[in-house]
């Protein structure tokens, strides 16, 4: 590896894992690792050549290997964890609690023995749940264990947005908030459009579709798809990853671990944050209407409810 470029390991060299690879490297943005369990053989090795060949037409430099051996994962400056099993057609992100349980817990052993000093980023479902999971066993302190949702389920919505305006998505401001389900809050308060509500555009018939269609986005995928989705899931973890590199201290929607901001404690949950060198230096609590409160109240019902079954 070379001295002078950052060194991101993705667990997981499945679909969202590889995703996240490719974004990154595409965008020579750091050496990366993609590492996955012997028993996939030498699937890591083979994607990670293919991308690696990706380098002469995008002319870009950075390293990828593939392998199952911790050891080559050594002082990585930020990990993704994309290992676990993916949800099919008719099952929640909340089904898969128990079989991602042990993965995470597992992986986040194994990468803190090599990396001691890394970030974590988790992107496994249910992703509340794995966030804390990935807290407990790594005992880090909570600005180095960050979930990734609200960066996909805001991209979801800002594209929905653009669909249906015919407006770019550069324009298009949306906030997303709350649990990683299907009761996650999208902030038709915050969301704008070059500065100006919704409403302006919208009427509120089409708001509330959107924020259906964002709220069971993940579904919408999974039904076509008969499987997750991972192009915009690795991108968006992709997108987290850059915002630490570069020391961005961009404020993102991200799974949080809280301790009395927006009222709730002990949890993580998809909040504001900003992402910098440190990871989440800081969550940014905003007003909420009543409404707005009693939404938030129902999705960490959600998420509480789901660590339960956590042993
Ligand atoms: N260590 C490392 N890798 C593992 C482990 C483990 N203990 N257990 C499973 N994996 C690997 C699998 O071998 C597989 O290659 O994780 C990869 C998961 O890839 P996919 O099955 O393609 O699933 P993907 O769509 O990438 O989703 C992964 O991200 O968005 C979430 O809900 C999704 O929890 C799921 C995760």
């Amino acid at each position: 590896m070379s001295l002078n470029r950052n060194k991101i390991t993705i667990v997981g060299a499945g679909n969202v894992g590889a995703s996240c690879a490719s974004w990154i490297i595409e965008r020579n943005l750091a050496d990366v690792v993609l590492l996955d369990i012997p028993e996939t053989k030498n699937m890591p090795k083979g994607k990670a050549l293919d991308m690696l060949q990706m380098s002469p037409i995008s002319n870009t430099h950075c390293k990828i290997i593939g392998t199952t051996n911790y050891e080559l994962t050594a002082s990585s400056d930020i990990c993704v964890i994309t290992a676990g099993v993916p949800r099919k057609p008719g099952m929640s992100r909340e089904d898969l609690v128990a079989t991602n349980q042990g993965i995470v817990q597992t992986v986040v052993k194994n990468l803190t023995q090599y990396s001691p000093q890394t970030i974590l980023i988790i992107v496994t479902n249910p992703l509340d749940s794995m966030c804390y999971v990935a807290l407990k066993a790594s005992n880090f302190p909570k600005n180095r264990v960050i979930g990734q949702a609200g960066v996909l389920d805001s991209a979801r919505m800002r594209t929905f947005i653009s669909q249906e305006l015919g407006i770019s998505v550069e324009n298009i401001h949306a906030s997303v908030i709350g649990g990683h389900g299907d009761e996650m809050v999208p902030l038709i308060r915050y969301s704008t459009i070059c500065g100006l509500p919704l409403s302006h555009f919208l009427s509120k018939e089409k708001i509330n579709e959107i924020v259906d269609r964002t709220r069971k986005g993940g579904s919408e995928l999974v039904n076509l798809l008969g499987i997750s989705a991972w192009y915009a899931p690795g991108a968006a973890a992709g997108f987290m990853v850059e915002a630490i590199l570069k020391d961005k201290k961009i404020i993102l929607p991200c799974s949080a671990f809280l301790e009395g901001e927006y009222g709730l404690s002990n949890l993580y949950f998809g909040v504001l944050g900003i992402l910098g060198n440190h990871g989440l230096e800081k969550i940014i609590d905003i007003p909420l209407n009543e409404e707005e409160q009693q939404l938030l109240k129902k999705s960490a019902g959600l998420i509480q409810e789901t660590m339960k079954s956590l042993k």
